[in-house]
């Protein structure tokens, strides 16, 4: 009898080296999401959880151009600002780069010590892994990743606007972004419901409680009305590319190229509570838009990042995009129109509202084929509170679909496809459901009111012959596929694995015998030897 435990003992271990075989094979073969995911939360339970002490409030932004991200913190005491990072992860090829940091005086109940890191010349399509702090290793935050945006489309952006710590969906953002592969995330205005109330405690929670979306994600704001009431909040908690930092008054504007995108993030604060810098804003728009429109066979699409709207139909009749006089529209309107920007983004009224091809409070088309004046798209639904918000009508004939805040929280996503396919669409922030979209496909980019276009439809045999002129590559879109590389080191190694553990698998199973009946052997030898010294 006394042999038989051995006997059980060894089944029993060969039946655990299966399994542990099987789940590794198994894990090996989960998607690699998932697995960033869980190295994640790997190395996430391996920190101190409860510690309170190190650096938060992370976040990310492009620099002047996607393949450079800028590092933001904040820390409760004094502290070197380090980023160590490494690309895909791989051992001993970790970097370090020193920042800048600055104390936070206004912050007067929060955190008051923040960081800066730029980082420059990333590879694109490249993952980093990366984690803040200084010099004592225990004091670093946990790991955090981000991908630098391919130079191809398609590209997706997550946009919103009016989010703050009352919002009630914004777990559900955090979420959202970690799901799927945002390039980047636009947040037009009005962070935290404000950074600066409390004494800065409520910018701080707001900055925790998105960390694990924009420390993963290039976060890109524009600051809104909230954004400025002590004037130093934005300033000291945002960085922009080309800007100092803290930024002036003066450099809360800015644009970035991104695969066929040119961006242009702005303050419509200019307008009304900065009017002294809106000659300076508005010199800086129109060279910045003719830059870009020379540039047009690189980047088709502009779209334009804002807080206020232009056009919206709201009850409220004091509010500035109702007036006939709207002070954004008179200023905006007829450059938007002369340098073709194609689609325009904004919060500020909670709400959600899209426009057909607008100009001068008409609608020039009822449908988005070749659109020959911007899109209006409001995406400010969040609110501050809970759908508690404007209710709305359809305003002029230019309103094509609205939905009122006080129905529904919604987000957006921005899909650019290639030169000539452009799709949004508006979701609920509650469960997902679409709420709305719109696919606009435009063959002639340029300015609207200029009806001699410079650049010919791609697509036609004049776009042939001029893209042979200006020596342009035939990519506009073909090169999807490239996606394909992205998870191709995540393969290689899963292959790895795999492989491996199948052989071993395959030797247990097929030794098991030999193996049993040797470790038995073993054990009868000692028996008999503890049988001898008894
Ligand atoms: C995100 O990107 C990874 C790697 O390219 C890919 O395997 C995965 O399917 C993508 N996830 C989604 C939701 O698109
Ligand atoms: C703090 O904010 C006030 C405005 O509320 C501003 O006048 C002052 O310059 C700020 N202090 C610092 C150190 O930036
Ligand atoms: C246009 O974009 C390309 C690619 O980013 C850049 O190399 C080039 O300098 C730009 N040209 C102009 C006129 O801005
Ligand atoms: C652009 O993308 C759209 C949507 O994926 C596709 O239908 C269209 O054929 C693409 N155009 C080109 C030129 O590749």
């Amino acid at each position: 009898m006394k042999l038989e435990r051995p006997a059980v003992l060894i089944h029993l271990m060969t039946v655990l080296f299966l399994v542990s075989s099987f789940s590794s094979v198994f894990c090996a073969y989960a998607d690699p999401v998932r697995q960033m995911d869980s190295q994640d939360s790997v190395i996430f339970q391996m920190k101190r959880q409860t510690d309170d002490t190190l650096p938060r409030q992370i976040h990310i932004a492009f620099g002047v151009d996607p393949t450079d991200i800028t590092i933001m913190w904040a820390t409760e005491k004094e502290d070197q600002s380090i980023v160590q990072f490494n690309p895909q992860n791989r051992p001993g090829s970790t970097v370090s780069v020193e920042g800048k940091s600055v104390v936070f005086e206004n912050n007067t109940k929060g955190w008051k010590y923040l960081h800066r890191v730029a980082l420059q010349g990333l590879i694109p399509g490249c993952l980093y892994f990366y984690n803040v702090g200084g010099d004592i290793q225990s004091q670093r935050s946990n790991f955090f990743s981000f991908r630098v945006p391919f130079k191809y489309e398609p590209h997706t952006y997550m946009v919103f606007g009016d989010l703050g710590t009352k919002s009630a969906n914004l777990q559900f953002l955090v979420h959202e972004s970690r799901a799927r592969n945002y390039s980047a995330i636009f947040h037009v205005g009005d962070i935290a419901y404000d950074l600066g109330s409390d004494g800065g405690k409520v910018g701080d929670k707001f900055l925790n409680l998105i960390q694990l979306m924009s420390a993963n994600t290039p976060y890109m704001t524009v600051p809104g009305d909230h954004d400025l009431f002590k004037d130093d909040e934005y300033r000291y908690r945002f960085s922009n590319p080309n800007a100092d930092w803290p930024m002036q008054m003066e450099q809360l504007w800015y644009s970035i190229n991104m695969g066929k995108t040119h961006f242009v993030c702005i303050s419509t604060e200019v307008f009304f509570s900065d009017e002294r810098n809106v000659e300076r804003f508005m010199k800086w728009l129109q060279h910045d838009l003719t830059k870009a429109n020379d540039n047009r066979s690189n980047f088709p699409w502009i779209v334009v990042m804002a807080h206020r709207p232009m056009y919206c139909s709201v009850d409220d009749t004091r509010e500035d995009c109702r007036k006939p006089d709207s002070v954004v529209r008179q200023n905006l309107e007829s450059v938007y129109s002369q340098f073709g920007v194609d689609v325009v983004f904004s919060g500020h009224n909670h709400m959600y509202e899209r426009t057909w091809p607008t100009y001068q409070n008409k609608a020039v088309a009822l449908n988005y084929i070749n659109p020959m004046a911007p899109v209006h798209i409001i995406v400010g639904s969040l609110g501050n509170q809970y759908l508690t918000e404007y209710t709305s009508k359809p305003g002029g004939g230019w309103s094509a679909f609205t939905k009122s805040g006080m129905e529904i929280e919604i987000y957006g996503r921005l899909t650019v496809y290639n030169y000539t396919h452009l799709y949004w669409e508006a979701r609920s922030a509650m469960d997902n459901s679409l709420v709305d979209r719109m696919l606009i496909i435009q063959r002639v980019h340029g300015p609207f009111t200029n009806t001699q276009v410079n650049i010919p439809d791609p697509l036609g045999e004049a776009g042939k012959a001029w893209r042979n002129r200006n020596g342009a590559t035939e990519d506009d879109g073909s090169l999807i596929n490239l996606n394909f590389f992205v998870v191709y080191d995540d393969y290689n190694t899963r292959v790895t694995v795999l492989c491996f553990t199948s052989i071993i698998l395959l030797i247990g199973v097929c030794l098991r015998k030999k193996i049993i009946n040797f470790l038995r052997f073993c054990c009868l030898k000692n028996d008999k030897c503890n049988n001898n010294i008894t």
